[in-house]
């Protein structure tokens, strides 16, 4: 399959760091429900879904990934967490305007801005307290000195600084910060809302598509994103497969879309489990802002924000599932909401699949590859063997069965770095780093 000279098949990914435990015996607590570069790349923020009765979310960790060249030993331990376990469904950096970095996080029903700071060196030598802390009896101080500054290993420290709470009724599912970089949105099932981030008592109602009889109810809003550089755009995707495009500057409420994107349903698909897995989890729009992407249960698919009517471009990720989506209902599996991301030139999108599987797809070459996150593989700098599954038939040496797939060994969430070829894979409980080999 390997073209010369290009595509996502040339690219030698390997292993570059596991997080998080060995044990296969998973706590709610561990579970990772997001990973976020900061927009250059130096910092990977991760969330967990925490205890269930933790009353605001707390970023897991935030992490420093060394880029490659700057790597004095690929094998050191150079990320760098701290770890507060709360529940967490989405982290998203601020854009940077001064030496302090921020990040929003939110949980269910609230959403918190934090202050990143990064410290490698200690204050010693206090005239009232200890090294450890504990105060000094003044009537024993009986010299001055000058406190000092002392290297020590880089830490990484989050501090809460604003809390957003009571605007949402429902489970938010997207927080997404403006081009404007003052404002931003949170989207619930049925709600999307429009903060000041300077502000956190009141927000903006944008959209609401809640029916006076919630028996009515047949659609709910599944993810929310702000255009890359239009202030005054927005998208939002639901559970019956359509994407709308929302034009601030058109009124207040959005309720009326400027565009909606729907790929009209191919009727000899059509079966029971049609809407269920036409529901959108994930909407991104590229780097350049020309095209957005979002992810079904079977597959991502390409938009041009200038064409309504179909996908630009459709890639399958798990097309081999679709004759097991009866076994996939029944043990929830079909619920799974899997995300998706774009490298750093929009040029190839990724997204997760099944027994930890996660799949790139390269635009302009036409060329996919399945590779594997798994403890097996992770040796420092070993290559990542493309992973097959076999339909039917014969299966060939290094093939997997269908049927042999592991559905509780899944990759949902995962992030490109927006320079580099390095990439972050969550499997349930652990965060790969893997890299292009050149680097
Ligand atoms: C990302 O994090 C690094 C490390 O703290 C920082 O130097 C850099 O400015 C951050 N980038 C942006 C765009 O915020
Ligand atoms: C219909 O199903 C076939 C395979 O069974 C698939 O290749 C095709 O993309 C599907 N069409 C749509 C519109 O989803
Ligand atoms: C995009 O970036 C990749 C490396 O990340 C590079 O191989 C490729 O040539 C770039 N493509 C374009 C169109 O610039």
């Amino acid at each position: 399959v390997a073209g010369a000279g290009g595509g996502c098949n040339d690219v030698q990914w390997c292993f570059s760091q596991v997080k998080g435990a060995i044990d296969d015996d998973v706590a709610e607590a561990d579970i990772i429900s997001t990973v976020e570069f900061n927009h250059s790349g130096e910092l990977l923020a991760t969330g967990d879904k925490g205890g269930p009765c933790q009353p605001a979310p707390v970023p897991r960790g935030v992490q420093r990934v060394q880029a490659p060249s700057r790597a004095t030993n690929p094998s050191s331990d150079y990320l760098k967490s701290l770890e507060i376990e709360e529940k967490i469904n989405k982290i998203r950096w601020l854009p940077q305007k001064n030496a302090a970095q921020f990040l929003l996080s939110t949980n269910d029903k609230t959403i918190k801005l934090w202050k990143i700071s990064e410290r490698d060196k200690r204050p010693e030598g206090y005239n009232l307290k200890e090294e450890d802390g504990r105060y000094r009896d003044p009537n024993t101080v009986t010299t001055l000195r000058v406190p000092v500054f002392r290297p020590m290993d880089l830490m990484v420290e989050a501090s809460p600084r604003r809390v957003f709470a009571n605007a949402h009724t429902y489970h938010i599912n997207s927080i997404s910060v403006n081009s404007d970089c003052e404002t931003y949105l949170s989207a619930d099932d049925l709600r999307i809302n429009l903060w000041n981030l300077e502000i956190t008592d009141r927000s903006f109602n944008i959209v609401d598509i809640k029916p006076t009889n919630m028996e009515e109810l047949t659609e709910v809003i599944t993810a929310a994103e702000f255009h890359p550089n239009q202030c005054n755009t927005f998208v939002y995707s639901s559970s019956k497969g359509t994407i709308r495009l929302c034009d601030m500057r058109a009124s207040a409420l959005c309720d009326q879309h400027s565009k909606m994107f729907e790929e009209p349903e191919d009727p000899n698909n059509r079966s029971f489990f049609s809407e269920i897995i036409s529901s959108i989890s994930d909407v991104k729009f590229s780097h350049s802002g020309r095209y957005m992407m979002t992810r079904d249960y079977l597959s991502v698919k390409i938009w041009d924000l200038n064409m309504e009517t179909r996908p630009v471009e459709t890639y399958q990720v798990h097309e081999y599932l679709r004759s097991k989506l009866c076994s996939l209902y029944e043990n929830d599996c079909i619920f799974d909401k899997f995300e998706c991301c774009w490298n750093g030139n929009d040029s190839v999108v990724m997204t997760g699949s099944y027994n930890n599987f996660f799949r790139m797809f390269d635009r302009g070459y036409r060329q996919d590859v399945t590779l594997e996150a798994s403890r097996e593989n992770s040796k420092p700098r070993s290559v990542l063997k493309p992973r097959k599954v076999c339909t039917g038939g014969k299966r060939k040496k290094d093939e997997i069965s269908v049927d042999s797939l592991d559905f509780n060994k899944k990759i949902l969430h995962t992030a490109w770095h927006p320079l580099d070829n390095i990439i972050a894979v969550a499997t349930t409980n652990n965060l790969y780093i893997f890299q292009d080999k050149l680097n």
